[in-house]
């Protein structure tokens, strides 16, 4: 008997180790390559842990499939509150000893274990403490209850509606574990544009079985909600929160849903915004709204992310509109509403400055919103590494709380002791056997994880792990590579909408260049030239306080730099100005000169880029050289679409010649 346990617990072992070890070429692994060791090397002991706890069962179980670093002590400490979901590591002679007040911190610490290991970084003698930035870290799904996904560019949807609860895909438990290495726990699982159908009971279970896979990884689900839900499921004769019916529907939804999912983590509000319904309908406000739903998860200790992403077709700048709803309500929200915020005003562009709502509303939790799935950034088919656009927008200054308070401090836990932290990412995931289309958009799902879980690392030492965890540590290779990812953003600035310029792209599927974009009777916030303005006199829209005043919104000092020429950053001087063609930049170039050269500049580095992957062929696997060579391509050419669709426009305006040393738009 005792044999046969031992057979099996070896079986069990070997059939979770052996599917990672296999390094399949094909990037499903993403950065959990891990190199199985051959037999264990030193011990991993628990004490005072529950040995019932599947949590610890995993990390236990990953650190002797993958730990080559000697003898690890795991110790659950529930007195150590300051933990979080964080912990503890320092070293003891030749043993390794895992503090953490939760499981979950355990499990987090063996990924940092790995990680460390896997970059080759080493374990620092002195031990350090590792205290999540955000409490919730949360990616958001737009996956629709028929496979499709709003904004997706990697396949269909993970989440198998047809065969949950009976079937559940070996994805889950991969997307639970890749999560749980970068520290996410908690994932909302439908699309913002919701249907009330997955508040029907036989969602819900299939709600439930999803949740049942994430709870070992520490991951809670949220749900998208329709605002209508009551009308539309319980055929009440409305949805106004002020009714008492439909605050009683709620409650009793909510009941259903703990009754299945006992952690469940609460609700994605999308209200008000691009037609889905709200409290607005009914004369009331977002707080009544979000108030409402709060009350209903209160008991259970959930929470509602109730989105600001809010503008309506008025003739007023629309970059202007969530601020100006959401700060009179400021104070208003109940504690366990948290206002989720675009990082920028308008949507998600290549650059924006931060949206002025996160240096507002002090009394008001509020977090930021990105977005992952490239949809304003080439899709699933161009090399972006967004992680400086993450930084650019946690470390602004938002001159809130005087100097010092930047994005990141308005939002995080350092400044807000008692009042939960959270921060979202639209997620660029499907069912490609790559997850994210690209291979490098990868690291665009790792980089966020990496900045909820700590938002000071930098753009390039999270790249820096990345590339060695998921391709290879040889130096030449990560050298190249990382100095790639880390232009690659604003190379894509340049050859889309250098200098400020914003949403010059195609009507509704936002690939390609439009903007000379214009449908007869369409609305004017949905075209291109609402946004550029040019005209003979010049580029840019003007948001000055001669213009639509949103410069306004930003404290002081920060409307002063942005509403003036010569201080507003170059990066952002057409958001905020309309400027003439031939105004002096500070290279010494006209406006014209420059945005000719920025839009050359952008084709000219992904050319390079193209160079200097093809030099890194004899680094790594060729399934994945060859795929990220043909995106490239795919990238070369989108590059040159823009820069010829803009110039060409942008010239019938300027009614100047492309400067002779550069290549012609054909
Ligand atoms: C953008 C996007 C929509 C999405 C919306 C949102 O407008 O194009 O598809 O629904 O953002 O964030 O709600």
């Amino acid at each position: 008997m005792r044999y046969i346990m031992r057979f099996h617990f070896y079986l069990v072992i070997i059939l979770y180790c052996v599917p990672t070890a296999l390094r399949a070429e094909d990037g499903s692994q993403l950065w959990l390559r891990f190199s199985k060791q051959e037999k264990p090397v030193g011990t991993v002991q628990i004490i005072k842990g529950k040995s019932t706890d599947v949590t610890l069962a995993l990390a236990k179980q990953e650190l002797e499939c993958y730990w080559k670093g000697g003898d690890v002590i795991l110790k659950l400490d529930p007195s150590r509150k300051d933990l979080k979901d964080g912990y503890q590591i320092s070293q003891h002679e030749n043993q390794v000893y895992v503090i953490a007040g939760q499981s979950v911190g355990i499990l987090y610490a063996v990924y940092h274990l790995l990680r460390l290991q896997e970059t080759g970084a080493g374990i620092p003698r002195s031990g350090w403490v590792e205290i999540p930035a955000y409490d919730i870290r949360v990616l958001n799904h737009w996956d629709n209850l028929d496979g499709t996904i709003e904004r997706g560019y990697a396949g269909h949807s993970l989440w198998n509606w047809e065969e949950l609860p009976n079937k559940l895909s070996p994805r889950y438990e991969q997307y639970g574990r890749a999560n749980a290495s970068i520290g996410i726990n908690a994932t909302v699982l439908n699309n913002v544009n919701a249907s009330s159908d997955l508040l029907k009971k036989e969602y819900l279970i299939k709600v439930k079985a999803l949740a049942d896979v994430f709870r070992k990884y520490g991951i809670k689900v949220y749900v998208s909600i329709n605002f209508s839900a009551p009308k539309n499921l319980g055929g009440l004769a409305n949805s106004d929160p002020l009714n008492k019916d439909v605050q009683h529907w709620w409650k009793s939804k909510v009941k259903e849903i703990y009754a299945l999912i006992p952690d469940f983590g609460g609700f994605l509000v999308k209200a008000n915004s691009e037609g889905q319904p709200g409290p607005q309908d009914y004369g009331r406000t977002h707080a009544d709204g979000a108030n409402m739903l709060a009350d209903a998860l209160s008991p259970y200790g959930g929470t509602v992310f109730w989105r600001a992403f809010v503008y309506h077709p008025t003739k007023d700048d629309r970059a202007k509109q969530a601020y100006r709803e959401f700060v009179p309500l400021d104070g208003q929200f109940r504690d366990n509403v948290i206002l989720q915020v675009k990082n920028g005003p308008i949507d998600f562009q290549p650059r924006e400055p931060f949206n002025p709502l996160l240096g507002a509303m002090p009394n008001t939790a509020k977090m930021l919103e990105f977005q992952l799935t490239q949809e304003y950034l080439g899709f699933s088919n161009h090399l972006v590494y967004l992680a400086p656009l993450f930084k650019e927008v946690l470390d602004s200054e938002t001159y809130a709380t005087g100097k010092g308070g930047t994005v990141a401090k308005q939002t995080d836990s350092s400044r807000h002791s008692g009042r939960k932290t959270a921060i979202a990412a639209v997620a660029n995931i499907g069912l490609d056997t790559n997850w994210t289309g690209h291979h490098f958009a990868q690291a665009n799902w790792y980089a966020f994880g990496r900045l909820a879980w700590n938002n000071s690392l930098s753009s390039a030492q999270i790249a820096d792990e990345w590339i060695r965890m998921t391709f290879t540590g040889v130096k030449e290779f990560v050298e190249h590579v990382k100095k790639l990812m880390l232009e690659s953003r604003e190379v894509a600035v340049d050859y889309m909408m250098p200098l400020g310029l914003h949403h010059l792209f195609a009507f509704e599927h936002h690939y390609g260049p439009e903007p000379w974009g214009d449908i007869p009777g369409g609305r004017p916030d949905w075209m291109p030239w609402y946004y550029h303005n040019a005209d003979t006199l010049g580029l840019g829209f003007d948001r000055t306080v001669n213009g639509s005043r949103a410069v306004t919104q930003y404290n002081p000092s920060l409307d002063k730099i942005y509403g003036n020429t010569s201080t507003c950053p170059e990066n952002l001087l057409l958001w905020f100005h309309h400027v003439s063609w031939n105004y002096r930049m500070n290279s010494g170039n006209t406006l014209w000169t420059e945005l000719c050269f920025r839009y050359d500049h952008g084709v000219q580095k992904v050319r390079e880029f193209q160079k200097v992957w093809d030099r890194m062929e004899k680094y790594i696997d060729r399934p994945r050289f060859l795929a990220v060579q043909a995106k490239l391509r795919i990238q070369a050419r989108d590059a040159v679409w823009w820069k010829d669709a803009c110039l060409q426009y942008f010239q019938c305006f300027s009614r100047q010649p492309i400067p002779y040393n550069l290549e012609r738009p054909i």
